[in-house]
């Protein structure tokens, strides 16, 4: 099948692009109002993009045009904002996280979770995430109904045991982060795993 996503089948393009580019990481991003009132959402259109310096990128569409999601709007007036990053054991509670609640109602309540107090930035991260990434705004990036958010990183937290304390390789027997796929609700584990040398 062949689709033209500049015209006949634009329409199709959250359907084809988010069920078919997959597995995704998600960002469960934490931000601050300018009351304090901290926000929680997932995000998928995720990732890191490289590491001198370290950075990273997501992506809140518009909930209309030019209004931003609550998270894109805390950003834009703080600069600030946490990646935690999802396991099986938050899987549920990260999916309540995604709830249209009124602005300044936090989901982190809904969902009973916890947060702790961040190193660098005000916002806090999620204490039940097993690894989250404290940033500070490069740019946002407005492209049609799409915002492009690039973070610095300066702070990555790790729950114990995730890494091994000699190398600071990640320990497969312990983190399991949970992967995005197929629309609409489709999730995978990260239980089976392979190992594939570079070649030389
Ligand atoms: C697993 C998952 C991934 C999501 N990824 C995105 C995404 O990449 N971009 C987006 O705009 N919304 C995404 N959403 C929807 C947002 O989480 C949702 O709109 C949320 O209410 C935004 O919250 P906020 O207004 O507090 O920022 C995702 C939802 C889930 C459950």
């Amino acid at each position: 099948m062949e689709f033209d996503l500049t015209g006949e089948h634009a329409r199709y393009a959250y359907r084809l692009l988010a069920g078919l580019v997959t597995p995704r990481p998600i960002a469960w991003v934490t931000t601050q109002d300018e009351d304090g009132c901290v926000n929680a959402a997932p995000f998928s259109f995720f990732n890191v993009f490289g590491t001198r310096p370290p950075i990273l990128g997501f992506a809140p569409g518009d909930k209309e045009p030019g209004i931003p999601k609550d998270t894109a709007r805390n950003i834009r007036r703080t600069g600030e904002f946490v990646v935690n990053l999802v396991d099986e054991a938050c899987a549920e509670a990260m999916n309540l996280t995604s709830s249209e609640l009124e602005h300044g109602v936090s989901e982190i309540e809904l969902a009973k979770l916890h947060t702790t107090a961040s190193v660098s930035i005000a916002p806090p991260r999620i204490t039940e995430a097993p690894v989250a990434l404290e940033c500070t705004e490069w740019s946002t990036m407005e492209i049609g109904r799409n915002r492009l958010v690039i973070g610095l990183i300066s702070r990555v937290h790790t729950a114990e045991n995730i890494l091994d304390p000699e190398t600071l390789l990640v320990n497969p027997e312990v983190f399991h982060p949970i992967g995005r796929m197929e629309v609409p609700s489709g999730y995978c584990r990260t239980n089976d795993r392979f190992q594939m040398k570079r070649p030389e």
